[in-house]
């Protein structure tokens, strides 16, 4: 496991980050050509309450809230939280709910979500943090809940200057990243996590960027 003072230097590149946005992009990009079978993967599953992980300032809990889903975003940064529950008050929303949490100090009652979103996040782990957040997170779901993650390719060492970790993860230095941690996951380990925290794999499919969007059960 990388150490406590580099995983924090990657918290402290979000908070940074999300400080210098005035207001929540609530926009649903098309360039993510996966975006719009997250709530057909949950409502095929009859999931109605969802945790989204890591969520910024809750593009994506907005949007599938719009869809009916009962929603919780977490993210570290208390910027994003604060843009995100803005846009809370603004709507006046009752069904969505912002946490500024770190995603391994979650505090909820065991099986509380019936889906978790994973989308962009996973990346900023370094590997044994990555196997543990997989095996941490269900606890939240009920059994048989639905994963919806998306695991993207990253560090493909082209931009930026960065150092590279023990595990493989790539630390940026650059002025414009500097702490963030990417660790690119390639098939072989995701698919060999998701089976040693028994996770059981429904579908996973690669896109044009070479995401890997997983949709997987949680087996207990
Ligand atoms: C690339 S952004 C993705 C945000 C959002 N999921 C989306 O799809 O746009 C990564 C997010 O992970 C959050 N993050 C990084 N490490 C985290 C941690 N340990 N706990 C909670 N959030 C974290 C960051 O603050 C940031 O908002």
């Amino acid at each position: 496991m990388i150490d406590i003072e580099l995983y924090q230097k990657n918290l402290a590149f979000w908070e940074d980050a999300w400080a210098r946005v005035k207001k929540a992009n609530t926009n649903v990009t098309d360039v993510l050509d996966y975006i719009p079978e997250i709530p057909e993967v949950f409502k095929q599953h009859d999931c109605k309450r969802i945790l989204d992980i890591a969520c910024g300032s809750g593009w994506l809990s907005f949007f599938l809230n719009e869809q009916g889903f009962e929603l919780v975003g977490v993210d570290i940064s208390a910027s994003a939280i604060r843009l995100a529950n803005d846009v809370v008050a603004e709507r006046k929303l009752n069904t969505v709910q912002f946490i500024q949490a770190d995603m391994f100090a979650m505090d909820f009652p065991e099986n509380s979500f019936d889906g978790i979103l994973i989308n962009a996040c996973f990346e900023h782990l370094d590997y044994d943090r990555g196997a543990e957040f997989l095996q941490m997170i269900k606890k939240y779901l009920k059994p048989d809940g639905i994963m919806f993650g998306v695991f993207d390719k990253v560090a493909s060492g082209k931009r930026g200057t960065y150092e590279v970790l023990e595990d493989g993860s790539h630390q940026y230095n650059d002025e414009y990243r500097d702490g963030m941690l990417l660790r690119y996951y390639n098939d072989e380990e995701l698919e060999s996590l998701l089976r040693e925290t028994n996770w059981q794999v429904i579908s996973n499919r690669k896109n044009k960027h070479e995401s890997r969007i997983v949709v997987a059960k949680n087996i207990k």
